[in-house]
Formats: structure tokens, C-alpha cells, sequence
């Protein structure tokens, strides 16, 4: 992997972290900078969406496999 390449890490019962530069572009077209490591909700309950707010632990978010919110596919 080089420096440029940007990486998106599922941590455990956490949010995606995203290590790298990206630009978000929300759907009224604003455009969110990020910073080198950004940390996105993926357990739906933060008040800051995209981003986590650190909701998931007051939720008691479960991510690991076979747990409540582990995508099991379509
Ligand atoms: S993953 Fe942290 S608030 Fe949703």
C-alpha cells in the first residue's frame, strides 16, 4: 500500500474509519472535507451523520459477526 492510497477499516462493534483525504458530497451537493483519519457511522444512530458521534456505544451497537446488525448479506 502507498501513502495515497485510502483505506476503510469496519472496526468492531465501532464505525468505519476511513484513513486517507476524501471529500464527501451530501445529496444537496455540499461538500464535507474530512480530515486524515475520519470516523463514519455505521451503526445509524449518530447526530452528525456521516460521521460518528460516538452514539454507538450509548446504543450498545453490535457489529461483530452473527450479531444483531452483522450484514448477512441481500
Ligand atoms: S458508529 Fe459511532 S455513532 Fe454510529
Amino acid at each position: 500500500m502507498d501513502e495515497t492510497s485510502i483505506t476503510l477499516t469496519p472496526t468492531d462493534r465501532g464505525p468505519n474509519i476511513v484513513k486517507g483525504r476524501i471529500q464527501v458530497i451530501t445529496p444537496s451537493g455540499q461538500v464535507l472535507e474530512t480530515k486524515d483519519v475520519t470516523a463514519f457511522c455505521r451503526c445509524g444512530h449518530s447526530n452528525d451523520k456521516p460521521f460518528c458521534d460516538g452514539s454507538h456505544k450509548r446504543v450498545g451497537f453490535d457489529s461483530v459477526e452473527g450479531g444483531p446488525d452483522f450484514h448477512k448479506g441481500p
